[in-house]
């Protein structure tokens, strides 16, 4: 029996999602990146698509199977993720950046592999801040949803992330917690918005991806009181 969300109360949306982690190549064969299976990012494209939403899917490399409908545009780097999500923005009227972005990039990426001779020092420079970027540049309308991945002082610093960003909610991890998250099917989060905190418990990620849509969709048509 299909539950009533999968009534098509996501149609004439069109989802920008970004999922997986980005990679910043040291040299041809290594990388700076970070723990993200995409699997939540994934979740949040078939569901979307499942309520009747145009997804258009900016993913990170994933050892995950596409899912079907959505458009998959393929990235690596956090430049390339940037570009895909401004050059596609116009289109999406609801944004979630599920993606792990790489924080820092190499300044130089050597065109050799790097030989393993002694101690190593990289300098590294920080990556454009693509949440931020593409808040500023919203317009009326359209809905921003960041994710924030903390391991002390969660509620503080996603709050914090939330208002530093412009975002218009930010789901919170928790990933200071044992065996969900990461590469795990199982999450928990916790909704951020500028004055409630929507407490999500352990479920699967897909069941995640549809309570984020619910209250998405609640900030999208408030609730009549
Ligand atoms: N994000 C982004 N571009 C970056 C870094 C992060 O768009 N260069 C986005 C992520 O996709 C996520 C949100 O910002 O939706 C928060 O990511 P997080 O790593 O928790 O925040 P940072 O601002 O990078 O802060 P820090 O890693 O220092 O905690
Ligand atoms: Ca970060």
């Amino acid at each position: 029996l299909a539950p009533l969300r999968f009534r098509n109360d996501m149609s004439g949306e069109t989802v920008l999602i970004t999922a997986g982690g980005t990679r910043e190549a040291l040299d041809p064969v290594r990388f700076l990146g970070n723990r993200s299976s995409g699997k939540m990012g994934y979740a949040l494209a078939e569901a979307a698509q499942r309520r009747g939403a145009r997804v258009i899917l900016i993913s990170a490399p994933t050892a995950l199977q596409p899912p079907s409908g959505c458009e998959i545009v393929p990235v690596t780097t956090t430049g390339e993720m940037r570009a895909a999500v401004l050059a596609r923005l116009p289109e999406a009227s609801l944004i979630i950046k599920a993606a792990a972005v790489a924080d820092y990039r190499p300044r130089i990426r050597e065109e050799q592999k790097m030989k393993r001779t002694g101690p190593l020092t990289i300098d590294f420079e920080p990556t454009e801040d693509i949440l931020a970027e593409v808040a500023a540049r919203k317009t009326p309308g359209v809905l921003v949803i960041g994710f924030a991945a903390e391991t002390e002082n969660a509620i503080a610093h996603g709050r914090d992330k939330l208002l530093r960003k412009g975002a218009d909610a930010i789901v919170l991890n928790d990933v200071s917690r044992e065996g969900i998250g990461f590469d795990s099917d199982r999450n928990a989060a916790t909704f951020l918005t500028r004055n409630t905190a929507i407490d999500m418990p352990e479920m699967t990620k897909r069941e995640l991806a549809h309570r984020i849509l619910d209250e998405v969709l609640v900030l999208r048509r408030p609730r009549l009181v």
